[in-house]
């Protein structure tokens, strides 16, 4: 894929908008998916050694288009400075006055981080006359949320039409990852899906069905799979056989075929829990997941907010080849459904 590289830009003294993704879950006035804040990182040390001005842009929640507190940016300004390791200026909109005066008093080390465009309707209706305001008060585009880039929005792609617009560090690493597993794994390849709503994961279990030797099926969609006596014809799709609970975690058959046949691969894609893991003990068919991912020394991409919880919660995000910030984002990719933000980018 050829794309438009924020290494072909020249940012300096130039006012850059960076859509990052730091949508995350906010538990007692701290941040709890601190990774997603942490991947913006590199780019925004990037631009600035290159003497750019930065103000980071994202949503948080589903605010329907209205501003709400509870869905404020300026909650996480504390994690940002102390993640990112910057002064950051929290300014409380994403259009307008404020923004530009912002931009023109921030002093070198700084860097603005814009309210929530979520809070403004023309966001998710990709609104032109919105993505414009948007785009009024900077001079260069830099799209580093791979995360957001399977949704057609007006800070994703609306954006673009205004700006001259780049692929930040990270999404060039998130797209060379997916390419890999995607079109080149090394074999025995895995996928484990998990999580639920069958409908949107099926497309991506079939995907694999056709270039992986293996597909691993747990979670609510293991059990979705099962009532709706959905079929796979390939025998690679493998569904569990026993359960704990009532169908709230894999049993222990399933747990050791799983366990036998990622301790072969050389390649696992994983997504989205095997069990209800939020509560002991539907964890146990989870966590021996991941620990038969990490002892098997395959090459591992792991996506998704919930599974990413489980490698902070066993301090195991360092045991996997490449966590991405891609859950939903990871599975439209791989399914081979449109990536918007990702198609702008292309020269
Ligand atoms: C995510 O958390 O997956 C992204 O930020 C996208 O959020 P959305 O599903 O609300 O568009």
């Amino acid at each position: 894929m050829d794309l438009k590289k924020i290494q072909a830009a020249k940012v300096r003294n130039k006012k850059v908008f960076l859509r990052a993704d730091f949508n995350v879950a906010i538990a007692k006035g701290r941040a709890k998916e601190t990774f997603k804040i942490a991947a913006a990182k590199e780019t925004l040390d990037y631009l600035l050694s290159q003497g750019a001005r930065v103000a980071l842009v994202s949503h948080l929640g589903r605010p329907d288009g209205k501003p709400n507190l509870e869905f404020s940016l300026e909650r996480l300004v504390q994690d940002a400075e102390n993640i990112l390791g910057r002064k950051i200026i929290f300014i409380p909109d994403c259009v307008g006055e404020k923004v530009k005066n912002g931009l023109e008093k921030m002093r070198e080390d700084e860097v603005l981080l814009l309210e929530n465009v979520r809070f403004y309707e023309g966001e998710e209706k990709n609104d032109e006359s919105f993505a414009k305001r948007l785009a009024e008060n900077f001079d260069i585009y830099i799209n580093d949320a791979f995360s957001v880039s399977h949704r057609d929005q007006a800070s994703v792609t609306g954006v673009t039409k205004f700006l001259s617009s780049y692929a930040g560090l990270r999404l060039q690493k998130e797209i060379s990852e997916m390419e890999k597993v995607k079109n080149n794994p090394d074999h025995p390849a895995v996928a484990i899906i998990g999580g639920a709503k069958i409908e949107t994961k099926l497309p991506v279990i079939q995907f694999f069905e056709k270039g992986y030797e293996h597909v691993l099926v747990g979670g609510k969609i293991a059990n979705e799979a099962l009532d709706q006596k959905i079929e796979f014809q390939s025998g690679k799709v493998i569904l569990p056989s026993d359960f704990l609970g009532d169908r709230f975690d894999i049993g222990p058959n399933t747990a050791n075929k799983f366990r036998e046949i990622i301790s072969q691969a050389k390649t696992v894609v994983w997504n989205g829990p095997v069990g209800k893991f939020e509560e002991a003990p539907y964890d146990t068919g989870t966590k021996e997941v991941l620990q038969a991912i990490i002892a098997s020394g395959a090459y591992s991409v792991l996506g998704g907010g919930e599974s990413v919880e489980i490698l902070e919660e066993n301090n195991a995000m360092d045991k996997i080849s490449f966590v991405s910030t891609g859950g939903g984002a990871m599975l439209e990719y791989l399914s081979g459904n449109p990536m918007p933000g990702i198609e702008v980018l292309v020269k």
